[in-house]
């Protein structure tokens, strides 16, 4: 099985479960509900919980355990797309291949999504935690997943790209940027996974190099697609952050550069994932992910 074939049955896997935490009600609110289900069911490659679930199989632990865990992820990093999409963030009009949020169900409604659907992950992973037979390992997991989602993840990471974007944070801060935007939700899937499945301490850290480097190298080709891409393969706004006048890998780097850059990284991955027994799907998708185009 290729690396995409197996990314597209984990995204399957997910997507199911996905669909059963924002089912179709009639509930007065159901606009808010709306609005997250548009977001979340509306493509996305899947890659986070992917990668979760790929790490407690590579650790002794099944893809089945990580579901609950997978699904919440996806819930905080759709959360965190809709909110970047925002006009007080990046003011984007696309993404997932058709309008965003805001622009489907108007900005409060696309800011109450996002906050429900951050919340719905919290409530997804506590309920694993009351239903499984490790508590201990879950709770690490959730305690793992909920710092890099927050003030010293993922938030941390957004708030560093505004502030640069204001001219309020000088770009030497650029790789510490993105190794929290973006870096930190991939590394919540891979060491979250890892410790779901109560692995060793060293195989916690080969996991976090590997998202380390692949987290570098994904916002680098994000940041190479935005100038290069097609918008239609893409699904999302491009040349956003020219408009925006972002620093970027493009712009800190030019385009060789980034393409370097990224293979230096792949490089760094695969050595990482060597660490694990059966890494023959982390490895493909390292190097799928160097080129992708969406
Ligand atoms: C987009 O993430 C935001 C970045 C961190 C660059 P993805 O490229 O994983 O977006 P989806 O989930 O596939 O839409
Ligand atoms: C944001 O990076 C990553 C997030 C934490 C949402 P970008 O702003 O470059 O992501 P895109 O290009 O809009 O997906
Ligand atoms: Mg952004
Ligand atoms: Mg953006
Ligand atoms: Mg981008």
């Amino acid at each position: 099985m290729t690396a995409t074939e197996k990314l597209s049955e984990y995204a399957q896997l997910t997507e199911r479960a996905l669909n059963g935490y924002f089912p179709l009600e009639t509930l007065p609110q159901q606009r808010t509900a709306e609005a997250a289900r548009y977001s979340l069911l509306g493509g996305g490659k899947r890659l986070r919980p992917a990668l979760l679930m790929e790490f407690c199989r590579l650790c002794g632990g099944s893809a089945e355990q990580a579901l609950p865990f997978a699904c919440a992820l996806e819930m905080i990093h759709t959360y965190s797309l809709i909110h970047d999409d925002l006009p007080c963030m990046d003011d984007d009009d696309l993404r997932r291949g058709r309008l965003t949020c805001h622009k489907a169900f108007g900005e409060w409604t696309a800011l109450l999504a996002g906050d429900a659907l951050l919340n719905r992950a919290y409530e997804v992973m506590g309920q694993a935690l009351c239903d499984t037979k490790s508590p201990h390992d879950a709770a690490r997991a959730l305690a793992y997943i909920s710092r890099c989602a927050g003030i010293y993840g993922m938030i941390g990471g957004q708030t560093m790209d505004l502030q640069m974007e204001e001219g309020a944070l000088e770009s030497k801060y650029l790789a510490e940027m993105v190794a929290l935007k973006t870096g930190a939700l991939l590394s919540a899937a891979c060491v979250g996974g890892c410790l779901l499945a109560g692995a060793p301490d060293i195989l916690c850290q080969a996991a976090e190099t590997y998202a380390r480097s692949v987290g570098l190298a994904f916002q680098i080709r994000d940041d190479v697609l935005d100038v290069e891409g097609s918008e239609q393969v893409l699904g999302k706004t491009t040349g956003s952050d020219a408009r925006d006048g972002k620093i970027t890998y493009v712009t800190a780097l030019g385009l060789e550069g980034c393409r370097r850059k990224i293979d230096e990284l792949t490089k760094e991955a695969l050595c990482a994932a060597k660490q694990f027994e059966d890494h023959d799907f982390l490895c493909e998708l390292a190097s799928w992910l160097a080129g992708r185009t969406h």
